[in-house]
């Protein structure tokens, strides 16, 4: 059986980041979970960096090493989401603050030292935040670049529109001039965008499912989810909200769920109005280089499948 692929998770948790990190533990045939890297984002660092911690434990990996990272994007004001994720990020259930430590190095430097040490084209990025830590590793170390295997991100939005502004996407809004260091670096990227992430809606049915496996770890995501969702029903009236940042796993252990198109992606840095904004040449208008693997389909019954057959691992 091939090895399991190298993986380092960065992340700014926001419950949809913990049902990734969980779907993510629940597949280690698949995938070693070398490192987690937290990112100011949805809530400021300190609970970003909390919050993966007490996910670790709640999947029983304190074992983990979790490493905090800028608590700011590059250049910009920090921009949070309480409004979607309550006041930790984590709010729904009642959690338990970690026991387990947070590594002293910085979240960029584990990554630049982890990618020179891993032989090149070993880890894979996958992204569930605000693009800093990455934007900031390459621009410290751009010898690292041309080691990374790929980098799958949840970021960005063009058929749906943004979800913070009405042209951006939040990961890629609150740090834009990360996100264009990490689209110009020439990586192999694979992006999931929100009109990707938008027909993942967790369901009732879905989320009964879920509960039905009844072990603890997975009764505390369902209320995590629960709370996270209301969100989206009151404002939208959705059956239920978008799972954004687990399509990121999903893809790593199921590409074939997934359907989309290489494309150029360039991100608007200047204006004020579309700030943020993931400028997509999906109809291939011109002849700017292909950047990225832009996803659009999901079969959202099969994610689902997925997430609860290896939710039930954990
Ligand atoms: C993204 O922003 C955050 O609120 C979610 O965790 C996800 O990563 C969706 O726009
Ligand atoms: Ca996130």
């Amino acid at each position: 059986m091939a090895k399991p692929r190298k993986i380092i998770i960065d992340t700014d948790p926001g419950q949809d980041d913990a049902a990734a990190i969980m779907l993510a533990f629940g597949s280690p045939e698949e995938l070693e979970v070398l490192g987690i890297t937290t990112v100011a984002g949805n809530v400021p660092l300190s609970y970003t960096s909390r919050n993966a911690r007490i996910v670790c434990e709640l999947c029983g990996r304190p074992d983990m090493k979790v490493f905090a990272g800028a608590d700011a994007p590059m250049a910009r004001k920090l921009v949070t989401a309480e409004h979607v994720h309550g006041k930790t990020g984590l709010d729904g259930p009642e959690l338990n603050e970690p026991a387990m430590p947070l590594q002293e190095q910085h979240s960029v430097d584990f990554i630049i030292e982890t990618l020179r040490r891993e032989p090149e084209g070993a880890v894979t990025l996958c992204t569930l935040g605000p693009l800093t830590n990455i934007g900031l590793a390459f621009q410290k170390a751009p010898d690292i670049i041309p080691r990374v295997r790929e980098l799958v991100m949840m970021g960005g939005g063009f058929f749906e529109g943004g979800n913070i502004t009405p042209a951006a996407e939040f990961n890629i809004y609150v740090d834009p001039e990360a996100a264009e260091i990490v689209f110009g670096s020439g990586i192999p990227i694979v992006m999931m965008p929100l009109d990707v992430t938008h027909q993942l809606l967790t369901q009732k049915g879905r989320i009964e499912r879920m509960a039905e496996l009844g072990t603890a770890p997975v009764k505390a995501m369902v209320e995590m989810l629960e709370f996270f969702e209301r969100f989206d029903i009151e404002k939208y009236g959705s059956d239920g909200g978008p799972l954004h940042d687990p399509a990121v796993i999903a893809y790593l252990l199921k590409p074939e769920l997934f359907k989309g198109r290489h494309c150029n992606v360039e991100i608007e840095v200047k204006s004020e109005l579309t700030a943020g904004m993931t400028v997509i040449d999906w109809w291939h208008v011109t002849d700017r280089k292909r950047n990225a693997k832009v996803m659009r389909h999901v079969d959202a019954d099969g994610f689902y499948d997925l997430l609860i057959e290896r939710f039930a691992r954990i």
